[in-house]
């Protein structure tokens, strides 16, 4: 084992907190324990009544015609790219810098996936890489909603309609968000969004595949589960028979009632929740302004922002550090951060099978380099975030060039 790095706390130091924040913590109450309890009591612990109340809710939250809730966001846009019929020889476009289900899914319908550079601000895709990215192969463009912030739609839904390209948004990080006063959910033609346990809503592992699309919807329900046409709930109940149809070789993305039964407990507390999340973050901004060493995440005019990261970016030009060490220090003054993302062509995978190199995609390079999530969750306090900001200036002054 290397020894520990040296850091400012460790040369004599005190940390700014004595204990460790996290990047970041689920918000479970008695609410989510009881409603868990009632369906491990109830006899019917597998996808059912609560999956379908949380899907049904999910679509009235977002204002879509259906939901379909899952076990993840990578199921979702997996079963979406596959209702969609994308498959070998056709293109898939996706952001440079997002996380890897984007493009592992898009290699599992057998499809290539293209990738466009993101805006310098918004780290969203940037709507002109995204064009140019565009081949008569294209079948889908697949935006992501970096952070919680809802990309320029006004642009890619036009490009798309024009090309005749379906949108599957990756709404993993959005849901709350909106853009021009429309719920993310009722923008794309298919949206996903994850309950991991880290985002906004959790039920632990899941996720939902939303669409205004009957067609969309009913295959991407067959496909969710082994391509039967009817599910355990419908066969067991008193009412159900037995038989069953299967009309396509269907994946197992449905997500049990027991996790949704902790969505259902999220639910009620959303609001709540995303407005503690915008306090936070806005407490951040004002904090964070007098740090020049740290650059504020921008929100595009017109966008209503989901916060489910607050990500900086260092002024590497005004440090004598570089991100790497910065983290280091955090770490050591009991602040817990993480990095989102690695961009998708510096995993050996991706640059093998899409020949990629360093270079390709300068911007999502350049956000990488200098890339911190500060921790943001709902039982944060405002003291914690003042933490947090002491902890960033303290290293920064220590760095400053
Ligand atoms: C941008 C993005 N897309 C998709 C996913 C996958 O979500 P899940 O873990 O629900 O499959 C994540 C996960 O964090 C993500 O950050």
């Amino acid at each position: 084992m290397s020894p520990a790095p040296e850091t400012l706390a460790s040369r004599g130091g005190t940390p700014v907190r004595p204990t460790f924040l996290p990047f970041t913590r689920p918000s479970i109450g008695p609410r989510e324990k009881q409603l868990v309890m009632e369906t491990l009591d109830s006899g019917w612990i597998t996808t059912g009544p609560r999956t379908e109340e949380l899907a049904r809710r999910i679509a009235a939250l977002v204002g879509a015609r259906h939901a379909l809730a899952v076990d993840s966001a990578t199921g979702a846009l997996h079963l979406a790219l596959a209702a969609l019929g994308v498959g070998p020889g056709d293109e898939v476009v996706t952001s440079a810098y997002t996380f890897v289900a984007c493009v592992n899914v898009i290699e599992h319908v057998g499809a290539r996936p293209v990738l466009a550079d993101v805006e310098p601000d918004t780290l969203c895709v940037d709507p002109a890489a995204l064009e140019r990215a565009l081949t008569p192969r294209t079948k889908a463009v697949m935006p992501v909603d970096y952070g919680g912030q809802p990309c320029e739609y006004d642009a890619i839904l036009e490009l798309a309609r024009g090309r005749g390209v379906a949108v599957v948004e990756d709404a993993a990080h959005a849901l709350g968000a909106s853009w021009r006063g429309r719920p993310v959910g009722s923008l794309s033609d298919i949206t996903a969004f994850s309950f991991y346990a880290t985002k906004n809503l959790t039920t632990g592992e899941g996720g939902a595949a939303i669409t205004d699309d009957d067609e969309l919807a009913a295959r991407m329900s067959l496909l969710s589960l082994h391509g039967m046409n009817r599910d355990a709930w419908k066969r067991y109940t008193d009412t159900g028979s037995w038989y069953y149809e299967v009309t396509a070789p269907g994946f197992k993305y449905n997500l049990s009632d027991v996790l949704a039964a902790i969505g259902l407990a999220q639910l009620e507390r959303f609001d709540e929740m995303q407005r503690l999340r915008h306090e936070r973050a806005a407490q951040y901004d004002a904090l964070l302004a007098g740090v020049p060493e740290a650059r504020r995440p921008a929100v595009r005019p017109g966008a209503v922002h989901a916060w489910h990261l607050y990500p900086i970016a260092l002024e590497l030009e005004r440090l004598t550090c570089d991100r790497a060490r910065f983290i280091q220090e955090l770490r050591a003054e009991n602040i817990g951060t993480s990095v989102h993302f690695i961009p998708i062509h510096f995993h050996p995978h991706f640059r093998g099978t899409l020949g990629l190199r360093e270079g390709d995609f300068p911007v999502a390079e350049d956000a990488y380099r200098r890339a911190i999530t500060l921790p943001l969750f709902p039982d944060m306090t405002p003291r914690d975030v003042e933490d947090v900001v002491a902890a960033v200036r303290k290293v920064a002054t220590h760095y400053r060039r």
